[in-house]
């Protein structure tokens, strides 16, 4: 897989909904001038697609000829950090956080045909390395050569507790009790797919973030990248 001569590191994270992934990728990345990209966010692109097009979601065929067809660009935003998905042409971010599209997307990426051709596109932008990559199957599928494996967790409570401040710090309503109900869920459903399930790699580093915060959790994982052991190559 890692033919080509790499500009930069491949760093894998994985780890369960809620955990600070992109926040904690999105710090990284910029303290080493890679690139990031949230992968789950080109699962809920295809979703959204698929809703829009009034394809079935539970249509296993249907959805991998979808993945097949649409066109898929990335587009790094203006800070030169963050890479946004644009599915034929649209670039959804604001429309993949809507509540339906959630909600369809773990049907979506537990079809086999999605993930061959979400895996192909993920090393495609890895390939050239100096990239920050975040999901559920980075460390085990995608990248199993990164040059750092880091699997992010936190206990349940605390994910809710943090989900529920960063909605009301935006202004929107949240229920804690919903909103851990809504994280059980999740990882039961991460955890229990039956394709490329969130597991830990046994070489990936694990990081408890639940009495830390993000930039405590960045700080170790630069450490890492920087000190080499484990986390060079
Ligand atoms: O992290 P998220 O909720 O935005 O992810 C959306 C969906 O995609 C969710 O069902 C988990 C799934 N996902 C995946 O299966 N593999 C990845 N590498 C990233 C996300």
């Amino acid at each position: 897989m890692a033919s080509r001569k790499r500009r930069g590191k491949v760093i894998a994270i994985d780890g369960p909904a809620g955990v600070g992934k992109s926040t904690i990728g999105t710090l990284v990345a910029k303290e080493l001038g890679y690139r990031f990209i949230n992968t789950g966010e080109m699962y809920r692109a295809l979703t959204w697609k698929a809703l829009e097009a009034g394809v079935d979601t539970r249509d296993a065929a249907a959805l991998t000829r979808l993945a097949n067809t649409v066109s898929w660009d990335f587009k790094t935003n203006e800070d030169g950090v963050i890479i946004r998905t644009v599915i034929d042409g649209e670039p959804v971010t604001t429309q993949i956080r809507e509540e339906r599209v959630g909600m369809n997307s773990s049907l979506v990426a537990g079809v086999p045909g999605v993930r061959k051709k979400l895996r192909a596109l993920q090393r495609g932008l890895g390939d050239e390395g100096a990239i920050v990559m975040e999901g559920r199957d980075i460390t085990t599928v995608v990248f199993p050569d990164a040059d750092l494996k880091v699997y992010l967790d936190a206990s349940i409570d605390e994910r809710a507790r943090r989900r529920t401040k960063q909605l009301r710090a935006s202004g929107k309503k949240a229920d804690p009790v919903r909103i851990k109900e809504s994280i059980v869920q999740r990882d039961m459903q991460d955890l229990q797919r039956r394709i490329n399930p969130l597991r830990q790699a046994e070489d990936a580093v694990v990081i408890d973030s639940t009495t830390l915060t993000m930039q405590e959790v960045a700080g170790r994982i630069l450490e890492l990248v920087r000190g080499g052991g484990s986390a060079g190559r």
